[in-house]
């Protein structure tokens, strides 16, 4: 099948790199000059395991190009897929102007029989929404043409991507037409050869099934968050009760690890924007605002434990990270909890060293300015930003930060203080060998 993709992100680019893999023809296209000079010179501008030698082969092979140019990327393709960005707004709602865009140049240039793919995470009616700015482009042209658009909601998880593509739990498609219905089980047979996994569906259910995917997984992070507090007051092992409960399948071990906060370019635009879908309906979504409130108070739990700790005012102190990304094994530093940690301690007067084995180029791009004399980044060795810290914060739980050689962080640190926002480490362990250890709920 010939497909055109717009939006050459991380969904974008994963999703044209892989139908690619499965013979198809993708033609993947983005506004972004920089990204798409990159991507032709086979550079993958975002860091994501496995993703740079499926591009390149695909490449080499014809299957996979990259433009600018909308006109040339729709060429010879009667499958678009729509994948841009849907941002969080100003009052919390998702900002549909990337997805209206992209429907309008479709509308432009739509000229047989096609299939219009929705797999931004976009609010419940956004299909019909994007159905009317085709059908008015198509007017004003005077051109008939039928086409109809489908949800298919994105699960991936960025640092995994490809294996969740390749290999999905299920695959969502929301459509209320038969033909299409034929063709999208057609497009991802290749995916569900072992399994049967494709769930139709009508579009709405579709649209709401990603929010409501994301709203649960943000729910049991929260979750276990509350209930970590309630362990550290209770003098009680939160580890233990992960375990107890994690091992009742009906609650499954996933999603339950205390730590930080969560953050990425998902949970926390996602669930803002289903309080905003609730609150339009009338509904008033007292669990939703809970879930993101207990995520803001986990942001700033480290904090508050370096202010108990140190003080308020950090001033001639200096902290070590480990850790940048919203998570291990990817470079995205949207809404990373990081961020938060470092606006507040800089803020109090701390100078920051950091480590991230892939981040720092994000970081580096989007740095305040009032960040750049206190904030340190390098992505060389861990043990070169301790330096004489006063004590070391474990942000990101990347591998190679899971078993550090405890000794020598004690040599390099001023004081053997270690700040665990995510429980990687045996505080029993670390107080033996003379550490100050601070993790959450314990
Ligand atoms: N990142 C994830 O893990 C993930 C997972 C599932 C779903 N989603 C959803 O998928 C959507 C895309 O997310 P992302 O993380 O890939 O975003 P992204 O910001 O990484 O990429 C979006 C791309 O769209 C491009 N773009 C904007 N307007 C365009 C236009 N008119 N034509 C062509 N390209 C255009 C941008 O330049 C950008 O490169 C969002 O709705 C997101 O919520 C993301």
């Amino acid at each position: 099948m010939n497909l055109s993709i717009f939006g050459t992100g991380y969904v974008g680019l994963v999703t044209g790199a892989c139908f690619a893999e499965m013979g198809n023809k993708v033609t993947c296209i983005d506004i972004d000059e920089k990204k798409i000079n990159q991507l032709k010179k086979g550079e993958v501008p975002i860091y994501e395991p496995g993703l740079e030698g499926l591009v390149s082969s695909n490449c080499h092979q014809n299957r996979l190009t990259f433009t600018t140019s909308s006109s040339d990327g729709v060429k010879n393709s009667n499958i678009y897929v729509i994948a841009v960005g849907t941002p969080m707004g100003e009052n919390g709602e998702a900002n549909l102007n990337y997805v209206f865009n992209v429907a309008k140049i479709i509308g432009q240039q739509l000229s047989e029989t096609s299939i219009i793919i929705n797999k931004s995470t976009v609010p419940v009616g956004t299909a019909q929404r994007v159905k009317d700015i085709i059908q008015v482009e198509l007017n004003k042209r005077n051109y008939k043409c039928k086409f109809s658009v489908v949800s298919n909601p994105e699960f991936l998880k960025e640092g995994d991507a490809i294996r969740d593509f390749m290999h999905p739990d299920r695959i969502v498609i929301g459509t209320d037409n038969e033909d299409t219905e034929r063709v999208m089980r057609n497009l991802y047979s290749s995916f569900t050869m072992k399994n049967n996994r494709i769930l139709i569906m009508g579009i709405k259910e579709a649209e709401l099934t990603k929010y409501a995917a994301n709203a649960m997984l943000a729910t049991k992070i929260s979750f276990i968050n509350e209930i970590a507090t309630i362990c550290e007051k209770l003098d009680i092992d939160v580890d233990e009760v992960r375990k107890g409960i994690g091992s009742d399948n009906r609650i499954g071990y996933s999603f339950i690890y205390p730590g930080c906060g969560y953050g990425g370019s998902c949970f926390p635009k996602d669930v803002k924007a289903l309080i905003y879908t609730s609150i339009q309906a009338g509904i008033d979504p007292v669990l939703l605002k809970s879930v993101e409130l207990r995520n803001e108070i986990q942001k700033e739990l480290m904090v508050n434990q370096i202010f108990e700790k140190f003080g308020d005012d950090l001033s001639g102190l200096k902290f070590s990270i480990w850790g940048l990304s919203f998570k291990p094994g990817t470079d995205d530093m949207r809404e990373a909890p990081s961020l938060t940690i470092i606006e507040k301690l800089i803020g109090a007067g701390a100078i920051i060293h950091a480590h991230d084995p892939v981040a720092i180029h994000e970081v580096k791009k989007n740095i305040p300015t009032a960040w750049q004399s206190k904030l340190f980044c390098s992505e060389g060795d861990q043990y070169s930003i301790i330096n004489n810290s006063d004590a070391l914060l474990l942000i990101t739980e990347w591998k190679m930060y899971r078993n550090p050689d405890f000794n020598k962080l004690k040599t390099l640190l001023k004081n053997p203080i270690i700040f665990d926002g995510r429980n990687q480490y045996s505080p029993q362990e670390l107080k033996e060998i003379g550490f100050i250890y601070k993790g959450v709920g314990r």
